[in-house]
């Protein structure tokens, strides 16, 4: 199946000067459990990354970190050598431990490694959109970024990365990176019922930056609610389906990375995510991160 990107539910945003499809895949549940080693099935891991390919979606949301290497590399056997249109969204700044655990990796030469690394195992040379990976499990964590976000920014000059973002940060490391260089996106947990962010969400869109919400549907525990499963029960949808068309709503800033290891899944999600929504069931929605 190929579709074109405008006919995908919320059309099209542009990342600097890069125009990417708004709903996009997040690559990181393709890695085995616990995101660590390979997938189950690697052959099904493959056909999903195609599968997003072919029906035009042209934003991939990766990380050396998954796996490690695991998600970089299935991408590369699946797409490379990539199409023009198709832009690979890569983070550093933590990494793994033998136990799963995901320690900060932010001295500049973890975040010079980070990303040849990321050049090396996506077979890029240079990478499309970088973002600094702050805080830890628990969530953003107050803190200069100053040095691993200025050793990005050499790199960036150096000619290896196009764009520049963060990811889980406060709203206080966002507007530190800003003064440092442009950033073109910003990568924080939020979904329907996780609403931390919805301030900076409304003044990023002011400025034209992209916020890029990951657990869209929830992460590891998928998302709860009667309110949602009602909503859904009415509309004859699924609960995934509405969660993805509200946040397309919610925002025109808002970019989707909803990951998925099925083919399955991810045409129901195109499909579904393209469900529109009246102001009532918007209202009814809202009420339940609030
Ligand atoms: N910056 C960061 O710190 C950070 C942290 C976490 C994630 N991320 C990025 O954000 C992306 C999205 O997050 P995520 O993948 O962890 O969480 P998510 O998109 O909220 O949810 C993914 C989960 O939902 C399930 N799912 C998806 N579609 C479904 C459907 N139609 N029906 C039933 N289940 C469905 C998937 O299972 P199936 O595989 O069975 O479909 C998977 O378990 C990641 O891929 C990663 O690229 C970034």
């Amino acid at each position: 199946m190929s579709t074109s990107p405008t006919s995908l539910p919320g059309g099209t945003w542009t990342l600097g000067d890069l125009t990417v499809t708004r709903f996009g895949y997040g690559a990181m549940q393709l890695a085995g459990p616990g995101v660590m080693g390979p997938p189950a099935d690697r052959d099904s891991a493959l056909a999903v990354l195609r599968e997003v390919a072919g029906l035009g979606i042209t934003h991939i949301d990766t990380s050396d970190a998954y796996g490690p290497r695991v998600t970089n590399q299935l991408i590369r056997e699946a797409l490379h050598p990539y199409p023009e249109t198709l832009h690979i969204v890569t983070k550093v700044g933590a990494t793994r431990d033998a136990q799963g655990g995901w320690p900060p990796a932010r001295r500049p030469e973890d975040v010079r490694r980070a990303v040849h690394e990321n050049l090396e195992s996506l077979g890029l040379e240079v990478l499309d959109l970088v973002n600094l990976r702050l805080g830890d499990a628990q969530g953003p964590q107050p803190g200069s970024l100053a040095e691993p976000f200025e050793t990005l920014v050499e790199l960036q000059r150096q000619g290896l990365i196009r764009h520049l973002g963060v990811s889980n940060a406060t709203a206080e490391q966002v507007a530190e990176a800003q003064a440092i260089a442009p950033i073109v996106c910003v990568q924080n947990l939020y979904n329907l019922a996780y609403r931390q962010d919805d301030e900076l969400i409304d003044e990023l869109a002011q400025q034209g930056i992209a916020y890029v919400p990951f657990f869209p549907l929830g992460g590891f525990s998928p998302l709860q609610s009667s309110a949602l499963s009602s909503v859904a029960a009415r509309l004859e949808a699924t609960p995934m389906s509405v969660a993805l068309a509200w946040l397309l709503h919610r925002s025109p800033n808002i970019l989707l990375i909803p990951g998925t290891s099925s083919v399955a899944h991810l045409r129901g999600n195109v499909a579904g995510a393209s469900l529109s929504l009246s102001g009532d069931v918007l209202t009814e929605l809202d009420k339940i991160g609030r």
